[in-house]
């Protein structure tokens, strides 16, 4: 890594940090501060973010600290519950609060929950959504499902290879990153 730590911002499509997605978000989060990044969780469940469009939030407070700190930020985790094949509403709704200026040019590391098969749509469709921001997912990435039963009671997943998915997702966006940033 370069002098300064990466800085890296976990988000949530889940109002808590106790949901599966904000566990894998955090999962995720835990493994680049042991590389030495700088992590920070965005917890809705005490800065929420308004919906898009409804009276006063586009100058709500946390809607401008959380598009600042997205301007600060180098790389992003994202994990979203996968609702009726397809990113939830809350996840839709954040990154309908990000623009271009804010995350273009910057690595995104995506993860999805499921709480039935795995499969990859969610994944998919928020790699659409990020080529409008002009956002850089990186190529690995993590569904999990039947995800009720995916972790153990301290939070950490049960499954070596989704562990190993999540360690190969890490460091990928933690390389991308360096080497955009530079
Ligand atoms: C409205 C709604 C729709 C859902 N649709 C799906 C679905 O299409 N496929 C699936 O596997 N699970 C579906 N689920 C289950 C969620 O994906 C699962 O509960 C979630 O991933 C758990 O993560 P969370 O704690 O972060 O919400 C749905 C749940 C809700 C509430």
């Amino acid at each position: 890594m370069g002098n300064e730590p990466l800085k890296v911002l976990g988000l949530a499509g889940e109002y808590h940090a106790s949901s599966k997605s904000g566990m894998l978000v955090n999962a995720a989060l835990n493994l680049a501060k042991s590389q030495g990044a700088e992590v920070v969780f965005w917890d809705l469940s005490e800065q929420p973010l308004p919906l898009v469009g409804e009276e006063g939030c586009w100058t709500h407070p946390n809607v401008q600290a959380f598009q600042a700190l997205l301007s600060e930020c180098d790389a992003f985790f994202l994990s979203s519950p996968e609702y009726h094949g397809t990113m939830s509403g809350v996840m839709k709704n954040t990154m309908d609060w990000m623009y271009d200026k804010h995350v273009g040019g910057k690595v995104f590391g995506l993860m999805s929950t499921l709480g039935g098969v795995t499969n990859s749509n969610t994944l998919n469709h928020m790699r659409i959504a990020l080529r409008w921001l002009h956002g850089w997912p990186v190529p690995e990435q993590l569904a999990v499902g039947h995800v009720k039963e995916a972790f153990d009671e301290d939070g950490h997943l049960v499954d070596d290879s989704l562990k190993q998915r999540l360690e190969s997702l890490v460091n990928s966006v933690l390389k991308a990153a360096e080497k955009l940033r530079a």
